[in-house]
């Protein structure tokens, strides 16, 4: 290769890259809140966070603030204008001044889904458009429960969240995964696209007892699950559904500027879990993606350093989306699927923008 200089450096290489403004531009990033999240549906918590009636959480979505409540017959969503509280010896359930009720559903594992579009064209399973099939048998046979609950609000934009989870190959930098998976049956994984941008990743059987420690999750596999099995399922623009055979986890992401997102991770067992069986799989989830894992908060100082490097101010780069390997894991095709939508959202096409 001949040598090379700044401007050769900058200049749009010969395959699919998109440009680093994607991740830097405010301009965008507001076309993004307005265009994508005020528009698709947002999964913002579990119903087993709100068990009974009366029982709510509040979120926001696209800088707007909600509350979803336990209404008894059903689960409800508002907009959260202005909460004000009755004191009467007891804390009473906030008065919610918004009207009328935002669209709610709860679908794939009992997630609570919400919408700011006043006028929604699809139901969220057609707006996931088989995307969980993959995993519907595992998560909607039994009912789920939350376990595990906690957020980080990391310097970096929300699309590097999705990134680190499609894209496969930095799973070199995991040293778990490295031990525990890298066999024949990895390396054939699928990545399957669906309409709307979603991908899901087909599984293979993860060697767990290969890492000194761990044990084999067989045993508790979720529901119609062969055995030690990793399904992943990546959700336009930016939700993550995750089942590493005996534990689940979500991921919900708030983007706060074009450098700084809120991520909620969930962890999720079986309702009728027996106490043992419970403590097991919060062992299984925390050894990979519990804050001390040996996972997820390597992802996280990942993205970090990838927001340090396109952080808004710093100089534009050619983000390179051109690995090809007949759609199989460490391939970019699920890369490829969802800047292509994305693109559809803001009217631009993210593999042929003008250089500035
Ligand atoms: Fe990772």
């Amino acid at each position: 290769m001949s040598a090379r200089n700044h401007k050769n450096w900058l200049a749009k290489p010969p395959v699919e890259s998109i440009s680093s403004e994607c991740y830097s531009s405010q301009e965008i990033f507001e076309q993004e809140i307005k265009n994508i999240f005020a528009k698709v549906w947002v999964p913002v918590i579990h119903k087993s966070e709100i068990r009974n009636k009366g029982d709510y959480r509040t979120s926001q979505i696209a800088f707007e603030n909600i509350i979803v409540v336990n209404a008894g017959d059903r689960i409800k969503a508002y907009r959260l204008y202005d909460a004000r509280y009755q004191i009467s010896g007891t804390l009473e359930a906030p008065i919610v001044t918004s009207e009328p009720e935002l669209y709610c559903e709860v679908k794939h594992g009992g997630m609570v889904w919400v919408t700011l579009d006043s006028n929604p064209t699809q139901s969220v399973e057609e707006w996931t458009a088989g995307a969980f099939d993959c995993i519907a048998d595992a998560i909607d046979t039994e009912e789920l429960e939350v376990f595990h609950y906690h957020k980080a609000v990391i310097p970096t934009n929300y699309k590097l969240w999705h990134d680190t989870n499609s894209e496969f190959y930095h799973d070199f930098m995991h040293y778990f995964n490295r031990v525990t998976g890298f066999n024949d049956e990895y390396f054939a994984r699928k990545n399957i696209a669906f309409d709307n941008g979603h991908v899901n990743v087909s599984s293979f059987t993860v060697n767990y007892t290969e890492f000194a420690g761990a044990t084999d999750r067989g045993e508790l596999s979720f529901p119609n699950l062969p055995p030690n099995q990793w399904y992943m399922v990546d959700l336009f623009p930016g939700f993550n559904f995750n089942l590493r055979g005996s534990a689940y986890r979500s991921d919900s992401v708030t983007p706060l500027g074009p450098n700084s997102v809120l991520i909620e991770f969930r962890g999720y067992g079986l309702l009728n879990d027996t106490p043992e069986e419970r403590q097991q799989r919060i062992d299984h989830h925390n050894t990979i993606w519990g804050p001390f894992g040996r996972n997820l908060h390597e992802d996280l100082l990942g993205v970090t350093g990838q927001g340090v490097s396109m952080a808004p101010g710093t100089e534009r780069r050619n983000i390179l989306h051109g690995r090809h390997e007949n759609e199989t894991i460490h391939d970019e095709v699920g890369m490829r699927h969802y800047y292509s939508e994305w693109g559809k959202y803001l009217d631009i096409d993210p593999y042929h923008m003008v250089d500035k």
